[in-house]
């Protein structure tokens, strides 16, 4: 199938065309990082006008780009939960309105899903497999047993893995979003040098939380305010290990657990440079196959989108035009969805 895929769930309005959910004939994102980075983050008013400006233009250009006519396409997937309402409406609304225009079925998928499976467009996964999903909202370790059939083993009881990279990156000066600047930081700093707490390492659940740390690398820039000069390197490494140290550990634990011995990490924050790393080590010191997709397709995006769009929609499960954003939607409840698909 011929899909057209829209993402616009929080900062970025994104479009792509994609063929049988797994090659990406386009993918275009508008960020709308520059407008938010001066509230030092996203604005929720801010953020549905930018994608009201943007999304027609992105969906030419990703039609553009893909050399594809709208009359080609033979259905359209959108992001319809979780995130910001008023963002999520604006991407639900243009994708009814080319779904009746052109007369092809529609389906709303799940953020979080897309970003599980969007390492599919690259190779695919056998199921079942444990996966993690790390982002500016999310830090879930979920057991995948097929598109649509996830098992919620934990989640964060506070702020998100990205949500904690951004707090921490505000409180010593970086602009937002954080993570990749804190990546950047670490990259020349000892990350022995500070040992910040490892909060519910062993607590014998499958959760994470992050509020904590936060507060410890705050204390320590009130401690040792000489942290904030040319100790800024060190600081962000301790920091990025102890995060990257929970999430492979408890997933880890995760795999462990399960006995599942193939693993995927998704979402923005499998952007950063030191996960990828302790992931990949973990990962090949317990004969474990690892899939994280390259960074592109880890953050945001409207491809990740069509992967399990095409998925239902090769299934006959679509969406009328009733279709409303879902600003929390948790994956455990897509199962209903498939229906005979089972
Ligand atoms: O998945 P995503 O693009 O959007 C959401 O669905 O939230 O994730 C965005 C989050 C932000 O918190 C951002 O700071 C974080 O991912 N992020 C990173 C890196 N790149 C993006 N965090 C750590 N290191 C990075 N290299
Ligand atoms: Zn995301």
């Amino acid at each position: 199938m011929l899909l057209l895929s829209l993402e616009s769930s929080c900062d970025e309005t994104a479009a792509a065309v994609v063929k049988d959910g797994r090659t990406i004939l386009s993918s275009v994102v508008a960020s709308q990082i520059a407008v938010h980075a001066e509230y030092g983050g996203v604005v929720p008013e801010i953020a549905s006008r930018q994608h009201l400006e943007a999304v027609s233009l992105v969906v030419e250009q990703a039609l553009d780009k893909a050399g594809v006519a709208p009359s080609q396409l033979e259905g359209i997937a959108v992001t319809q939960g979780p995130g910001l309402a008023g963002a999520l409406l604006v991407g639900i609304s243009a994708a009814k309105g080319l779904s009746l225009g052109l007369g092809v079925p529609l389906v709303g998928v799940n953020h979080i899903e897309g970003h599980l499976l969007a390492v599919f467009l690259e190779q695919p996964v056998e199921f079942p497999f444990i996966a993690l999903a790390v982002s500016g909202g999310h830090s879930h370790l979920y057991r995948v047993d097929g598109v649509g059939r996830y098992t919620t083993l934990g989640q964060t009881v506070d702020d998100a893995a990205g949500e904690a990279f951004d707090k921490v990156a505000k409180l010593i000066g970086l602009p937002y979003p954080g993570g990749v600047a804190i990546d950047r930081l670490a990259a020349e700093g000892d990350p022995k040098a500070i040992k910040f707490p490892r909060p519910l390492l062993h607590d014998g659940t499958f959760n994470f939380s992050f509020s904590g740390l936060k507060t410890a690398v705050l204390t320590h820039l009130q401690k040792h305010p000489e942290a904030r000069g040319a100790g800024l390197n060190d600081l962000a490494a301790s920091f990025q290990e102890a995060v990257c140290e929970v999430l492979t550990k408890k997933t880890a634990a995760a795999v462990a657990a399960t006995g599942i011995k193939r693993l995927v990490v998704a979402g923005g924050v499998a952007c950063n440079s030191g996960l990828r790393r302790s992931m990949r080590l973990f990962a090949d010191k317990n004969g474990v196959e690892l899939s994280i997709a390259k960074p592109a397709l880890c953050a945001d995006n409207a491809a990740m989108i069509a992967v399990p769009g095409d998925f239902y929609l090769q299934h006959g499960i679509t969406s009328g035009f009733d279709l409303d954003a879902l600003p929390v939607w948790p994956l455990d409840r897509l199962a209903a969805r498939l229906g005979e698909v089972r």
